[in-house]
């Protein structure tokens, strides 16, 4: 009792026999930069994020490319896939329709990805490449089907002439359905070949054609990313190196970008997923677009000459790794380089002559093992080379500690990479614990990048009480800012139907998003990221889980102001004292600015349904002195914003 009571004392103060917790934080004194593209996020295809996600196409299989080419789509009459004579090289199968004037008809329907989700009013590009045979002029009806079999919108296209040409028109449907259908019918007599069968909302994202889901992108829009991580994670790899995601495959006319397996069709083995597959429809050009659009670093992650140590052995000879070198190479040129050279120009023939401005390049995704540094230390040589002025990001592998974590540490000190990759899916006990964690790291080697993070309780929902173990650890990436550069939560996005992996960030059905706990944790950090790192003593120390307390703050010199972040996880109120010093000369502008996420249920979650049940609150305080008391509410995560004027 007496050990309870002096500890009190010493770090905090006894008042009317509850204690108050004092926090002194010193924005005179002003330490790291905060990096400004700190908090961010990492993009993967994998529970349909990108195709049947993000990638806003509604046709699954539009290509006729799946090894079944059927996938997806119901025949009925004359109908069979063909490959002579081909619209797309790189994607020569296409389908047939005849018909002879019989009762039946002839056609084909799509079922989307799980549904093709449709909104009443709402219009739908559609287009298709098509032919006739003989010449003749054959017409095409399509038809928006929804979940009752009932026609919702309707159009025609007359097709003619044996030269494949691309055709357009627009629906408009009748009803919101999330699970409906397209419908192409051949009308009368005639033979029709069609490939590319396309249909997307006219909403997309800022209109784009090839576009991407508009309510998603806001969502990411408002999380303010910092940093874009992308294409993956194990689809980089890929099960087999020829199915590794290869960038070059993913640019150029999206028609003709050709099909790649997606790693998460067979993975796990109780959750198959046959008919996923990648169409590159969202490919390397369209995410540097979505990085610009967003005001995010772009960070793409290439593949090393592995393909996924979990699931093969296949390495690629030291002696045969020069095209991967090379496609880290072209790959800035892509990005950066002038319309004149090679790649410079396919970028600007794709519409954006203008360089995206690429600073970083992740070589490997969780690799491990001699193997892995044999390879990244040819890149590296290479790189440094050619490629001057762009940060190479290593990897720590799959775990946050353990053998292969403490072999490629040293590793990537000695091959003098720019920032290491480290990959830490744990329980929300561990994220607890592990909020000093970059405190003792060295300073003076590569800088970390906490690439895939998430807490996860053990059925691994999204709740509150993963949320709130991420926030307080956060608290430590942020304290860290100078050896701590980047950190993207992982994964981004999930399809309610088609999961994969959890958790994840944003979740979404065929016609709805909704928005984790762990989302507004990632949001409150990204957008009172500041400027600069401010001390904050607990006693003597950082508060990072003293009497289930944690807390940073930084500058920001755009405000100007001081922002404290400060997360309790005990199931008591805390008052917390802040103590404030404000730099000389300067003074406050009259107001905290106070947003908190809070919830007495640490199993609470957001879903479809109630996509709301726990949300940022604003409020409110006067300032009215430097040591205001401020009431920490049992598990809460609070940002305390205080704007400031010379
Ligand atoms: O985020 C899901 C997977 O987790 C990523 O593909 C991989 O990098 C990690 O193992």
């Amino acid at each position: 009792m007496r050990l309870i009571v002096l500890s009190l004392l010493i770090l905090g103060e006894v008042t009317m026999g509850s204690a108050q917790y004092r926090l002194s934080v010193d924005a005179s004194r002003k330490e790291a930069p905060v990096q400004p593209e700190m908090y961010g996020v990492f993009f993967e295809d994998i529970n349909f994020g990108a195709d049947g996600g993000l990638y806003a196409e509604l046709v699954k299989n539009r290509s006729f490319e799946f090894p079944q080419p059927v996938t997806a789509w119901t025949f009925f009459g004359k109908v069979k896939v063909e490959k002579e004579t081909p619209c797309f090289p790189r994607n020569p199968h296409y389908v047939r329709v005849e018909a002879d004037g019989a009762l039946t008809g002839s056609g084909l329907e799509n079922a989307g990805f799980r549904g093709i989700g449709i909104k009443k009013g709402a219009e739908y590009r559609f287009s298709v490449y098509a032919r006739t045979s003989g010449g003749q002029t054959t017409e095409i009806k399509l038809e928006l089907v929804s979940s009752q079999n009932d026609p919702v919108g309707t159009a025609r296209l007359k097709i003619s002439g044996s030269e494949w040409k691309k055709y357009t028109t627009v629906l408009k449907s009748q009803v919101t359905d999330a699970k409906g259908r397209l419908r192409l019918t051949l009308q009368g007599k005639g033979s029709v070949d069609m490939d590319h069968v396309s249909l997307f909302p006219a909403d997309t994202w800022k209109g784009r054609e090839n576009g991407l889901r508009k309510d998603l992108v806001q969502a990411l829009y408002e999380l303010h990313p910092g940093v874009f991580r992308f294409p993956g994670g194990c689809i980089v790899e890929g099960n087999s190196l020829a199915t590794r995601y290869q960038w070059k495959n993913s640019v150029g006319p999206v028609e003709n970008r050709p099909l790649n397996e997606n790693r998460w069709n067979y993975t796990f083995k109780h959750k198959l997923f046959p008919d996923y597959y990648q169409s590159y429809g969202l490919g390397f050009y369209e995410y540097f677009q979505l990085c610009e659009d967003l005001g995010a670093a772009p960070l793409p992650v290439l593949n090393c000459g592995l393909s996924c140590q979990y699931e093969s052995h296949e390495e690629v000879p030291l002696d045969s790794l020069v095209p991967y070198i090379q496609d880290a190479v072209d790959l800035v040129e892509f990005a950066n380089g002038p319309v004149s050279s090679r790649w410079g120009k396919v970028r600007a023939e794709m519409g954006h002559p203008r360089a995206f401005g690429l600073r970083m390049i992740a070589v490997g995704n969780e690799q491990w093992g001699p193997q892995y540094v044999q390879r990244l230390e040819r890149f590296v040589k290479v790189m440094r080379e050619r490629c001057p002025g762009i940060r190479i990001v290593g990897s720590a592998g799959p775990q946050a500690d353990g053998k292969d974590f403490d072999y490629l540490w040293p590793e990537m000190k000695r091959l003098k990479v720019d920032l290491v990759d480290e990959h830490y899916y744990r329980s929300p006990q561990w994220f607890l614990e592990n909020a000093g964690r970059y405190d003792d790291y060295d300073r003076k080697g590569p800088k970390v990048f906490a690439g895939e993070y998430a807490a996860h309780p053990d059925n691994r929902e999204n709740n509150w009480e993963a949320a709130l173990a991420e926030a307080a650890f956060m608290t430590g990436l942020e304290r860290n800012a100078d050896v701590v550069w980047l950190a993207t939560y992982a994964p981004l996005f999930a399809h309610t139907e088609a999961w994969q992996w959890r958790p994840d960030l944003i979740w979404f059905d065929n016609l709805r998003c909704l928005l984790t706990p762990s989302y507004y944790v990632q949001q409150m950090y990204a957008t009172n990221a500041g400027t600069q790192v401010i001390p904050t003593l607990y006693g003597e120390e950082p508060l990072k889980g003293q009497d289930s307390l944690y807390a940073s703050a930084v500058w920001d010199e755009r405000m100007p102001g001081l922002i404290v972040k400060a997360v309790n996880v005990s199931s008591e109120a805390k008052p917390l004292v802040i103590s404030v010093k404000l730099p000389r000369d300067t003074r406050s502008s009259g107001e905290w600015e106070i947003i908190r996420l809070q919830s007495d249920d640490l199993e609470v979650h957001n879903c479809l349904e109630s996509p709301s049940q726990l949300i940022p609150v604003k409020t409110s305080l006067p300032y009215e002195n430097e040591n205001p008391v401020m009431e920490l509410p049992a598990y809460s995560f609070t940002v305390f914003r205080l704007k400031c004027q010379k």
